[in-house]
């Protein structure tokens, strides 16, 4: 089975990934892209340093705007579909991606909107499809979010989080990966944990705490989608 990662950071949400691959945590499973927004991502040395190195591609948003004049933020993520579509996943992973994904780029993963480049000619002899993807099947996006459903949305999540808990304002902390099926309403959550501080813990070892969880609930969770999408193949299930 294969699978896209977005990142945007240090990648230990993606690194959980690459540890798990064709374990019995996530069996017959591969990354085949990790895609960045950032060039200074260290999640994309993660990726270049796996054994066997997985590809890797980068598109940052401002960079792309500036050397295309005239096209949108609407583009930006067309282009970010056609880049995530050309590599055939499975299932997509947001971890610690930090835009928050537009429908243009959910409905071309669902394939109910074309990718189309209108900068293209329209050459129609050129079998383009490997130009404008269209996915066979519907890609489901999860995406990990370092709080509790309705709590924190946006980034710092894990410090707003911590605060939040020692001003008294909120009495359970945790982690989540939810489905993402449109721009603003988080989807469905598939794994919840609550991680309470414990007391007198500061915010780094709180957080440290708190990110181990998070690298077992990407790779439980990714497996629980990935099953949905594309079980595994009869003889596989006797040795996952
Ligand atoms: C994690 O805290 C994740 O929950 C949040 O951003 C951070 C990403 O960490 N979305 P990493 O890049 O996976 O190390």
């Amino acid at each position: 089975r294969r699978l896209v990662v977005l990142i945007s950071g240090s990648g230990s949400n993606l690194q959980a990934l690459i540890d798990a691959q064709n374990t019995p945590a996530l069996p017959n499973t591969s990354i085949v892209l990790v895609l960045s927004n950032r060039k200074a991502a260290h999640g994309l040395v993660r990726a270049t340093t796996a054994s066997p190195p997985i590809p890797t591609a980068y598109l940052a948003l401002q960079p792309y705007l500036r050397s295309n004049p005239g096209k949108t933020r609407e583009d930006y993520d067309l282009e970010l579909a056609r880049i995530v579509l050309r590599a055939k996943p499975d299932v997509v992973v947001l971890a610690g991606w930090m835009h928050i994904v537009s429908e243009p780029f959910l409905e071309a993963l669902r394939g109910t909107r074309e990718v189309k480049d209108e900068g293209q000619g329209q050459d129609e002899s050129s079998s383009n499809n490997d130009e404008n993807p269209v996915p066979t099947n519907p890609i489901p996006v999860i995406n990990l979010h370092p709080a509790l459903p309705g709590q924190f949305d946006g980034a710092n999540a894990i410090q707003r989080g911590y605060e939040a808990f020692q001003r008294g304002e909120v009495d359970k902390l945790g982690v989540m990966v939810h489905r993402v099926v449109a721009e603003v309403d988080r989807g469905e959550p598939l794994i919840v944990r609550e991680v309470p501080i414990e007391k007198g813990e500061s915010l780094e070892v709180y957080e440290e705490r708190l990110h181990r969880v998070e690298w077992e609930i990407i790779v439980q969770a990714t497996k629980r989608v990935l099953d949905e999408v594309k079980p595994l193949p009869l003889e596989d299930t006797e040795n996952a």
